[in-house]
């Protein structure tokens, strides 16, 4: 028999619902299992999105389920837990996320799980460093979403001010994914061309005074769209089925994700996001980016406030 791709989803709230209706309508897995602790939600859910599989690119089979079908599966991605409130911050959310985790996680791996964990609630860094502790797997088979989300919302940003594709706009958001987060202008070009070039050959339509503030609109996004509507999901479950997609079709994509350093960017024992090669075993490797010392500087303050974080939940 040929093999499928087992993607099991633990929690289905907004971002879990909704990373199953991108993945659904990119038929990117064979097998979707939903698993949450509300049942009816999962078995609806499940009831629903078959509903939509006759207008779907191909056939996933869908079902709500327990942890029992993590055993086979290729991906286990983690979207449950509490999210912010409006005024809250991603690291407020640490302890309340900690203990469902530990709980998620022995049951993921009491199941049988040999595959790769997708980390996707916040705070992602440190959850996904709670992940790889608790399942014992190899760092590289452990993966947050970290920054991809920040990354996406900078080149859609950047493609608005410049006029141009979101996709033909590359930079990177690297560090926490949170308020520590830093833009990496130095590296940031539109089709091949630095930035700062297209700003120093148009100075009567750009200016690099607005690079600062379009990065406080990305860094600050989540909280303004938790304002208007009370939580994020559309843009962070297409993310997480872009990396999905890396993962089941062995892309080696390089995709800013929460990923664990030994010693590359000068850091050790930290998942923090980073570009870095997704294939079919995880993440290959980490991109070592040539970063100006502004950036470094910030970089290592990102790391920090993860580490900080962190010692006391790990106790
Ligand atoms: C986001 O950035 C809240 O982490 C979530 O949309």
């Amino acid at each position: 028999m040929e093999r499928v791709n087992r993607v099991a989803l633990i929690g289905t709230g907004f971002v879990g619902s909704s990373y199953a209706f991108a993945l659904l309508n990119q038929g990117v897995a064979d097998e979707l299992v939903m698993i949450d602790l509300n049942k009816d939600k999962s078995e609806g859910d499940a009831m629903d999105l078959n509903h939509g599989l006759a207008f779907a690119p191909n056939y996933t089979k869908i079902w709500y389920g327990d942890y029992m079908y993590c055993k086979d599966a290729d991906i286990v991605v983690i979207t449950a837990g509490a999210n912010q409130k409006p005024g809250e911050t991603r690291l407020d959310l640490v302890e309340k996320n900690a203990t469902i985790f530990k709980s998620i996680v022995d049951q993921v791996m009491g199941a049988g799980f040999n595959g790769i964990f997708v980390v996707a609630t916040n705070p992602v860094d440190v959850l996904t460093h709670m992940t790889w502790k608790f399942s014992g797997l190899p760092s590289h088979r452990v993966i947050g979403s970290g920054t991809i989300l920040d990354t996406a919302r900078l080149r859609y940003s950047l493609g608005e001010y410049f006029e141009v594709d979101a996709r033909n706009v590359h930079g990177y958001i690297m560090g926490e994914h949170g308020d520590s987060e830093l833009p990496v202008w130095s590296q940031a070009n539109i089709g091949g061309r630095s930035i700062h070039e297209v700003i120093r050959d148009n100075p009567e339509k750009y200016k690099e005074e607005d690079l600062e503030d379009l990065f406080i609109g990305v860094r600050d996004a989540a909280y303004h769209i938790i304002e208007r509507k009370g939580a994020t999901y559309y843009g962070i479950a297409m993310g997480l089925v872009r990396l999905t997609k890396a993962i089941l079709h062995n892309e080696n994509s390089i995709l800013t994700v929460s990923a664990y350093l030994n010693g590359e960017y000068g850091q050790d024992d930290i998942y923090i996001g980073v570009p870095a090669v997704v294939n079919r075993s995880g993440v290959r490797e980490v991109l070592e980016l040539t970063l100006n010392e502004k950036e470094k500087e910030q970089f290592t303050h990102s790391a920090n406030v993860l580490k900080e974080t962190l010692a006391p939940v790990l106790q």
